[in-house]
């Protein structure tokens, strides 16, 4: 499938009104306007399209859908025909939902953990239209989609990684440093980073550990830095430079409970034609300070819906069988 990365990211929130704050003052988010569909909701914008962050107000803190973006639309009909060719129950996004999400066409399906995912092409855009909340420099978004996600599931296993190589054509990455079963994926035309998405097994675990979102500078990198050190907000990583991406970054607790990896790339990633095996996840920094595993990562039951908890579940007993 020609995916470029992830596009949009939805989120159910307790604390808005935290976020509304946070998102401009600290993350130097744009408040964009909320459709017409959702007017409680707030979205964020952080670059030229129409929005890349949506928080919708809730009972519990949790992400809704990973919107996937196809290059075209071109594209996007094979990945329909590719998805229902592997037997992938696929819903058709209808015109509205279409306006909410501000794109031409999109469909949705669930991965065996669960998570409800979105493909869509042709977010609205315009270009030099970004105004960061704060003085930044800018996020790096565009042909590399938003960042990434760490998401957390007790059900990591073949399936699932059939689900992303096979069926979805993400490259597989490695299972990093981190400790315990993770596997971390790139969509097919992301050469710019090594992973758009990464999953861990967490023996009755569920919900998002963490995004990463790269800013333009290695200035922009420090004066969140501050402005969370400032603020005192809840740090998980300290500064540092991982080993798999010539990446400085550093992780703090957003108001939903999962961190935030604000990054900065050093140098051009490049694919090294081999799988990666890193003798440690940083060269430097990094430092854990704070929970691996945040107050996002909950039960399965409080974080996903009743039809991601039953995709779940068969996913199980498959495994199982
Ligand atoms: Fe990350």
């Amino acid at each position: 499938m020609d995916i470029i990365g992830i596009g949009y990211l939805g989120f159910e929130t307790t604390c808005i009104e935290q976020w509304r704050d946070y998102g401009p003052n600290v993350m130097g988010f744009e408040i964009g306007a909320a459709p017409a569909s959702e007017p409680d909701a707030l979205y964020f914008r952080t670059d030229d399209r129409r929005h890349r962050l949506a928080f919708r107000p809730g009972a519990v803190d949790r992400i809704e859908y990973i919107g996937w973006e196809a290059r075209g639309k071109v594209e996007f009909h094979a990945a329909v025909q590719r998805f229902r060719d592997h037997g992938v129950d696929v819903t058709v996004g209808d015109a509205a939902l279409c306006e909410t999400r501000g794109v031409k066409e999109l469909i949705r399906f669930r991965d065996p953990a669960g998570y409800q995912h979105e493909l869509f092409y042709a977010q609205k855009w315009l270009p030099r239209s970004f105004q960061p909340g704060r003085p930044h420099g800018g996020f790096v978004a565009g042909k590399r989609g938003l960042g990434h996600v760490v998401l957390i599931t007790p059900e990591y296993g073949k399936e699932l990684d059939h689900f992303l190589t096979v069926i979805m054509g993400f490259h597989w990455y490695g299972a990093g440093a981190g400790k315990g079963k993770t596997g971390f994926y790139r969509s097919k035309l992301n050469t710019y980073t090594s992973h758009d998405i990464g999953y861990g097994h967490g023996p009755g675990r569920a919900g998002i550990q963490h995004m990463g979102m790269f800013v333009a500078s290695v200035r922009d990198v420090g004066e969140t830095y501050d402005i969370v050190r400032k603020r005192e907000l809840p740090m998980q990583m300290t500064l540092g430079q991982h080993a798999q991406d010539p990446h400085i970054s550093f992780y703090h607790f957003s108001p939903g409970g999962f961190a935030i990896e604000t990054i900065h790339e050093l140098s051009p990633w490049h694919d090294d034609g081999f799988e990666v095996n890193p003798e440690k996840l940083s060269l430097w920094g990094h430092e854990l300070v704070g929970p691996i595993l945040g107050p996002s990562v909950r039960t399965p039951e409080e974080v996903l819906d009743p039809a991601g908890l039953a995709a779940l579940a068969a996913t199980a007993a498959r495994n199982k069988a």
